[in-house]
């Protein structure tokens, strides 16, 4: 037994250690595949040791899809703010400032990166991270140490022996350009809003509910400031040196600098070479090296007098917008396009820029014609941030935007509550139709190999099909008569058509694009209907009560089964052989115990996750309901459940029963 535990205790030591390897030092010494195959065996040995489990250990950083809201705590220290700049000049005022201060006396600084995320403050004690709190409002912020855990730069457990028994270290999350990338390209597939810059995304996924999602998004984490009783030493950048050993990320940028003119040149260095770095910055800190002479400087209300900011120049250019072009979306919603002059900015050459929505263009009031600066800041997309009004001639033209759909010229609506226009035409309006069949035939739908964007045009404009049934009716000898169209990819189309027919029912639904029915909401419907029948003939009432299923999701789905053509259309696709339930061989393991019971989740569990034990009560025939009312049968209570459902069961005389009772009842105890 005891070897067993020192297996685990090695394996997480030696995961620990490779970790931080890989993402603070970016220096592994194992490949993947060995790294995958140590987790594998620690999970296993955890599973079947449940007595040694630990928070602590590397297997945890997967994160939970619990929702709970974040509670919000006091910072020991308030969290200040930098005193800024953009000028060189003002950064050299400083250093003068700082010699007066401190009455001659020799000092030296420590350059650092400004990173542009989102600040954090983290509280270790005896080696382990406690807690994990956003910036708030400065004084008090909210408790994220959830979804901090699934950042793998972050240690959890701290090595070395030289670290205070508490402290605190704070530092900036950042989302690194690759991951902000990716995530955007998936955002604008699913045509969900694009974050503007890295900060947003970085601040906005902290703040999500669901720390596997977190767990997704390949957050990290750099670290710049180190507070607490008994620092290891008596300046910030050997503190800072001291916190890298103990595991923390910290910038190899830092320098430790003399001079105004070592200042001068970190400054001229980086304000070029920081665009190769993997994550946003938007500027320079100058820190003051010593603690004791941060001490003896101290801090004005809002900021310390031991510290500046040199804050980047966005790069902007000034050029004449031409004209403005309207795109249409899959789900036929109306974007306005800028057609610029084209104009160098940031080493790229920019001719289009996104206006986003008519509110957008009425704020700036930009005309045709105008000349506007355009920026290219933490932003990939270049914007237009405002207009040279003494530039405007008589030439220029206030904008009108359109009224009707620009590729089918129906009336657009607004939707209501938001701001963009729509073209409502969605099943006669081309660019609606040949993006929901480019959707359709997309890898993470029907996976149907051979046919992309260009395809999906074509096969549109040769008139051989009008929705996504007629792609089950094509022929070989169609497909090899198209233009450009060789006999090899008619025949690979045809295959991949095919081998659609056995995508899982999940991707079918969200195959469909129905409006507001992402990959997520698919697999939620697809394992709560089982089947197509079930789906389309639902109320409004029904389709809510389905965990995550809010009024505006189900009342999309129910317009869209309202509609005859829709209908048609899934029927063709039945017909063709698409896989329209899911498969039945999901019998074993199901019974009637709890059948008709009415049954609320609330808290977190040992045995199974939520998921697991939602799917176990619609396996053994019962129903599992968001809210506790007369009618729940019982309440499935795990830990820290919130009080109000408590008291609500308690009043309404409902059955609380635990996880094991449970298990009991459906005979797996
Ligand atoms: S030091 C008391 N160092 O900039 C001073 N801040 O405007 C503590 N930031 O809220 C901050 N990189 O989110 C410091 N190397 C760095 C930084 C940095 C980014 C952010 C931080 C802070 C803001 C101050």
């Amino acid at each position: 037994m005891d070897e067993i535990k020192q297996r685990i205790e090695a394996l997480r030591e030696e995961l620990n250690r490779h970790n931080y390897n890989y993402y603070v030092l970016n220096t592994p010494e194992i490949s993947d595949r060995e790294f995958d195959f140590m987790m594998k065996e620690l999970e296993h040995l955890e599973a079947e040791n449940p007595q040694w489990d630990d928070p602590y250990s590397p297997t945890h950083r997967v994160g939970s899809d619990i929702s709970k809201a974040f509670t919000q705590v006091a910072h020991i220290h308030p969290m200040l703010s930098l005193g800024n700049t953009y000028s060189v000049s003002e950064v050299e005022d400083f250093m003068h400032r700082t010699t007066t201060a401190l009455m001659g006396q020799e000092f030296s600084i420590v350059g650092e990166m400004k990173f542009d995320g989102t600040s954090i403050s983290l509280i270790y004690e005896h080696g382990r991270l406690v807690r994990a709190v956003t910036r708030g409002d400065g004084e008090k912020g909210d408790v994220v140490t959830d979804n901090v855990m699934t950042i793998k730069s972050v240690p959890l457990q701290l090595t070395g022996d030289d670290y205070p028994d508490s402290f605190e270290i704070r530092g900036e999350i950042v989302l690194p350009w690759k991951e902000f990338e990716r995530l955007n390209q998936e955002r604008e597939y699913n045509e969900e809003p694009l974050f503007a810059n890295p900060r947003n995304a970085a601040s906005g996924t902290l703040k999500m509910q669901n720390s596997a999602e977190v767990a997704r998004r390949g957050l990290d984490a750099y670290f710049y400031y180190l507070l607490g009783e008994n620092l290891p030493y008596d300046n910030h950048y050997d503190n800072m040196m001291a916190a890298r050993r103990w595991g923390f990320k910290v910038s190899d940028v830092m320098t430790r600098l003399d001079n105004i003119e070592d200042v001068d040149s970190f400054i001229s260095y980086w304000d070029t070479a920081r665009k190769e770095l993997p994550v946003a910055t938007d500027g320079l800190v100058f820190k003051v090296n010593s603690m004791r002479q941060q001490l003896n400087l101290g801090f004005t209300a809002k900021s310390p007098r031991w510290a500046i900011a040199y804050k980047f120049q966005a790069e902007r250019a000034l050029t004449r917008l031409h004209y403005i072009s309207y795109e249409v979306g899959r789900t036929g919603v109306i974007t306005p396009v800028a057609n610029l002059e084209p104009v160098l900015l940031s080493g790229t050459m920019v001719r289009r820029a996104s206006l986003h929505n008519e509110d957008i263009i009425r704020s700036l009031d930009i005309h045709e014609n105008d000349m506007v600066y355009v920026e290219k800041g933490g932003e990939i997309i270049p914007k237009i941030t405002s207009v040279d009004t003494s530039a405007r001639t008589e030439n220029a033209r206030p904008v009108e935007f359109v009224k009707e759909c620009p590729s089918c010229g129906t009336p657009l609506v607004r939707i209501e509550g938001e701001a963009a226009w729509q073209c409502p035409n969605k099943y006669g309006c081309e660019p609606q139709i040949i993006g929901r069949v480019e959707h359709f035939v997309g890898r993470r739908m029907m996976n149907i190999d051979g046919i992309g964007e260009e395809t999906a045009q074509l096969l549109f404009e040769s008139g051989l099909i009008r929705n996504i049934a007629d792609l089950y009716d094509l022929t070989h000898e169609q497909l090899a008569m198209l233009d450009r169209f060789a006999n090899r990819s008619a025949e690979r189309v045809r295959q991949g058509i095919e081998a659609s027919k056995s995508v899982p029912f999940e991707r079918v639904i969200f195959a469909l694009s129905i409006p507001y029915v992402g990959e997520t909401v698919a697999k939620k419907l697809a394992r709560s209907v089982r089947n197509i029948d079930a789906l389309m003939n639902m109320s409004e009432d029904e389709l809510t009560s389905i965990d995550d299923i809010g009024p505006r999701i189900a009342e999309s789905i129910r317009e869209y089964f309202s509609v005859p053509s829709n209908r048609e259309i899934v029927e063709r696709l039945r017909v063709s052989g698409l896989q329209m339930s899911m498969p039945e061989d999901s019998d074993e393991g199901r019974s009637d115990r709890l059948s008709g019971k009415s049954i609320v989740i609330s808290g977190t569990f040992a045995r199974h996750s939520r998921d697991e034990y939602k799917e176990l009560i619609e396996r053994h025939g019962g129903k599992n309901v968001g809210s506790i009312s007369k009618k729940t049968d019982y309440l499935l209570a795990g830990e820290n459940m919130g009080p109000a459902k408590l008291e609500k069961a308690n009043s309404l005389g409902i059955p609380i029963i635990d996880e094991e009772q449970f298990l009991e009842m459906i005979g797996e105890g």
